[in-house]
């Protein structure tokens, strides 16, 4: 018996061997092992990895695209679709009616440090990097969250407002860091980009003259009460922003209520914050920035609440929405991934949506690590690959319709970081040589990003039997499927995939890696 089941697996093997070919065309990963469990690929002005424009094979085949520890990048391959089961244990049926949220997209930040690093290189570099994220070779990005003044990746502390008692806001500047960095690589970023970009505004602190306590890090919220000058103020300033910004065609799709309110609001802070308690929040939209906004040129930017860990859900979301005051002006809700893994998805993210279907969650930020245990930029980790994959399954099969990372871009230690909170980023840039790396995160976010495009809408997947493998799957506008797969570790050795509208595919997850598979449906 033992026999036979080896001798049918080995046959298995050779069959999916045979039948799943590597198509020409693409450019391979320049490995480079830094002594981690996995490797980074490097890139210079006239190099860089790329897996092209991903097409898909006609009608009858699948695309497949595998990362792994064991060092594949986005490795391509195409297989047939077969009209029979090949009687795999484990089989994942897409059930296409079964539809739930649609998806916006996927992209990072553009902090200070980000446009810092990629102005470090030279100007070939620097356009290999933009292309790899916003061109339609690279990743696909489409979200970038911009940090309105300064954060903790800043090289100095700032906001567009700090002239003191400028109630009207008459000196409102933007910084050198937006007109001279951000702005233009914003724009180069833009025209890269085969679609429109979805720009996010977060502020991280409001002026100090605006504060309680008289100063933009440290436990401190606006002075006086919602509807008073100070949260009248600080609603202009959003909306200043927005002006100022549209000078160079910049328009925002969304902005947040500001950065991590919870932040400002029960610690003493080490770097830039501003704390609202959720009742605050609620009637300064309500009060404030919701009729300024609707009043401004620019009414129908997005207002996302929260910006801040989901453990404060749905407490956080019942105070603001259950307010239709509040409400009427709020478009969703944004989460960090920071201590998402004391925090159940269904508890925090599903009952916020069950409750409020009609208010869409966003992932505004993530990054690897940030954690004291294990701080700063790791090459060629290929666990932080694995978190971000779990985590962006887990929030998409929780409703999630985006997920945006943190820093685009770091350098060697992590920063710059005016406060030395180094953390880690996709792509490291080593300016002496100038050459980056792109970190097994960076193919973490482009398993989705590149193929998850905005309007995707994902559908029900159904496994046979408990599996250890994580995986969600959505139905593209053109409609094509795209099923995302993820193993951290599973005792299964073989799966087939079953779309009842075109028949099976088999397939084999190596060990610790992500998959993606595409097909057309018509
Ligand atoms: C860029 O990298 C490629 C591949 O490693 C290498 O062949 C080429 O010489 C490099 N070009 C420059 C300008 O360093
Ligand atoms: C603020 O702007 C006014 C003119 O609008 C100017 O006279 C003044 O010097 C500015 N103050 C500062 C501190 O920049
Ligand atoms: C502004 O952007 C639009 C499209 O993104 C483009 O058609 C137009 O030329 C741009 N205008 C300027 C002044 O850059
Ligand atoms: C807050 O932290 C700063 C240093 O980050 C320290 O100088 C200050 O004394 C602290 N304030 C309080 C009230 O603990
Ligand atoms: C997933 O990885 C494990 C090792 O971590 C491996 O034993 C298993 O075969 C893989 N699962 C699938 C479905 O390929």
């Amino acid at each position: 018996f033992l026999d036979k089941m080896a001798a049918s697996v080995l046959l298995a093997l050779l069959c999916l061997t045979a039948e799943v070919t590597l198509s020409a065309g693409s450019n391979k990963c320049v490995a480079r092992n830094f002594g981690h469990d996995s490797v980074v690929c490097e890139c210079n002005s006239t190099y860089c990895d790329s897996v092209g424009s991903a097409t898909l094979p006609p009608l009858g085949q699948f695309s497949s695209y595998l990362s792994s520890k064991a060092g594949s990048r986005l490795e391509p391959g195409q297989g047939q679709v077969r009209v029979k089961s090949s009687g795999a244990d484990l089989r994942l049926t897409i059930n296409p009616y079964q539809k739930y949220q649609k998806v916006k997209g996927f992209g990072g930040a553009m902090t200070d440090a980000t446009a810092i690093n990629i102005l470090s290189l030279s100007a070939g570099v620097q356009d290999q990097l933009l292309r790899q994220y916003f061109s339609s070779e690279g990743i696909g990005y489409t979200v970038v969250r911009v940090p309105m003044a300064s954060c903790d990746f800043s090289t100095r502390l700032y906001t567009y407002a700090d002239t003191p008692e400028d109630y009207n806001l008459d000196n409102f500047t933007l910084a050198p860091e937006d007109i001279n960095m951000k702005i233009p690589l914003l724009q180069r970023a833009q025209a890269l980009s085969p679609r429109p970009l979805s720009l996010l505004a977060s502020a991280w602190s409001a002026p100090a003259w605006m504060k309680t306590n008289g100063a933009l890090t440290g436990k401190g919220s606006l002075k006086g009460q919602p509807g008073g000058k100070e949260h009248k103020s600080w609603a202009q300033y959003y909306i200043r922003f927005l002006e100022e910004y549209a000078k160079y065609n910049l328009t925002f799709w969304a902005l947040t209520t500001g950065n991590e309110p919870s932040a400002g609001e029960m610690t003493n802070y080490s770097f830039q914050a501003l704390g609202f308690t959720p009742e605050e929040q609620r009637d300064w939209v309500a009060l404030d920035l919701g009729p300024a906004l609707k009043a401004s040129s620019y009414p129908h930017t997005h207002v996302l609440i929260l910006d801040d860990n989901r453990l404060l859900l749905p407490h956080w979301a019942k105070v603001v929405l259950n307010d239709v005051h509040a409400a009427q002006y709020i478009h969703g809700v944004a989460v960090h991934w920071y201590m998402d893994s004391v925090v159940p998805a269904e508890i925090s993210l599903g009952t916020t949506h069950d409750l409020y279907p009609e208010y869409y969650l966003f992932g505004t930020e993530a990054c690897a690590g940030w954690n004291p245990l294990d701080r700063g930029v790791k090459l060629g980790r290929w666990d932080r690959a694995e978190k971000y994959a779990h985590d962006i399954i887990e929030d998409v099969n929780y409703y999630v319709v985006g997920w945006t990372d943190w820093n685009m871009v770091l350098d060697q230690t992590g920063g710059p970081n005016w406060v030395k909170n180094f953390v880690d980023s996709p792509v490291i840039v080593d300016a002496k040589r100038d050459v980056f790396y792109k970190q097994p995160t960076f193919y973490s976010m482009a398993h989705f990003s590149k193929f998850l495009w905005e309007g995707s809408q994902r559908v029900g997947v159904s496994p046979s039997k408990e599996t250890d493998l994580e995986y969600s799957a959505f139905i593209r506008t053109d409609g094509s499927v795209v099923l995302i797969i993820l193993n951290r570790s599973s005792l299964v050795i073989e799966f087939e995939v079953w779309d009842p509208t075109v028949g099976y595919i088999p397939f084999s997850a190596p060990a610790h890696s992500l998959l993606t598979l595409a097909w057309n449906t018509h």
